[in-house]
């Protein structure tokens, strides 16, 4: 076994887009795609072994963040992928666990997304907040807390920060590969 930190299960290799930041201490194994502009920061761990990760252009996972997914099963017969979408900003140390997340999000630091999720184009999700399994976050809403509760809709300046914080991580990660 070759020790690596973006390595294959079963023969599959995570297929990484143009100009991508892997931080050398993440570990992505197995049926995992990454975008354009991708950045995964120190600590995440990303496991596409028995369903698939696909993560959208720009998108950035902060630290310590741990994505994974759930097997096909008779109950379940896709089981629960995990699909990110564009200008994703998922906060240090989330769990995304084979959930649905549309474009221009912000989940904030420490949140739990269960199996089953859906979220919505430009929702934002505050810190610390657990979204139990199979819920829908709807479009253009705060939603924070433990279980999440919908707060009210996005002011214009918390909307627009939500593809600004993708372009300030496109950024930062230009620095770092140009390091
Ligand atoms: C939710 C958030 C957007 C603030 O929204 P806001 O409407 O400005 O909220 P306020 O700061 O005015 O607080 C309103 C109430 O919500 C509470 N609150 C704030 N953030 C909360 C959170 N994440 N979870 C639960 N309650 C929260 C406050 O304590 C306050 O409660 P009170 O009315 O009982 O005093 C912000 O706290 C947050 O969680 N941001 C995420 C930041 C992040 O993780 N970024 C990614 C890292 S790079």
């Amino acid at each position: 076994m070759s020790i690596t930190n973006v390595r294959p299960y079963k023969g599959i290799y995570p297929s990484l887009g143009s100009d991508i930041y892997i931080d050398n201490s993440a570990v992505l194994v197995g049926d995992i795609t990454l975008s354009d502009d991708v950045s995964i920061w120190p600590l995440v761990a990303a496991r596409g072994d028995v369903n698939t990760i696909t993560i959208g252009a720009r998108t950035n996972i902060q630290d310590g963040s741990v994505l994974h997914v759930t097997r096909k099963s008779s109950s379940n017969p896709q089981g629960n992928p995990l699909i990110i979408g564009d200008d994703v900003t998922v906060g240090h140390k989330c769990m995304l666990h084979g959930c649905q997340l549309g474009n221009r999000i912000l989940v904030g630091m420490g949140a739990i997304i269960m199996d089953g999720v859906i979220v919505e184009d430009d929702v934002f999700i505050g810190a610390g907040s657990l979204v139990p399994p199979n819920k829908t976050l709807v479009s253009g809403y705060l939603y924070v807390g433990n279980p999440v509760k919908q707060v009210r809709p996005l002011k214009e300046s918390e909307a627009a920060f939500l593809k600004q914080s993708a372009i300030n991580y496109v950024e930062l990660k230009n620095d770092y590969l140009s390091e």
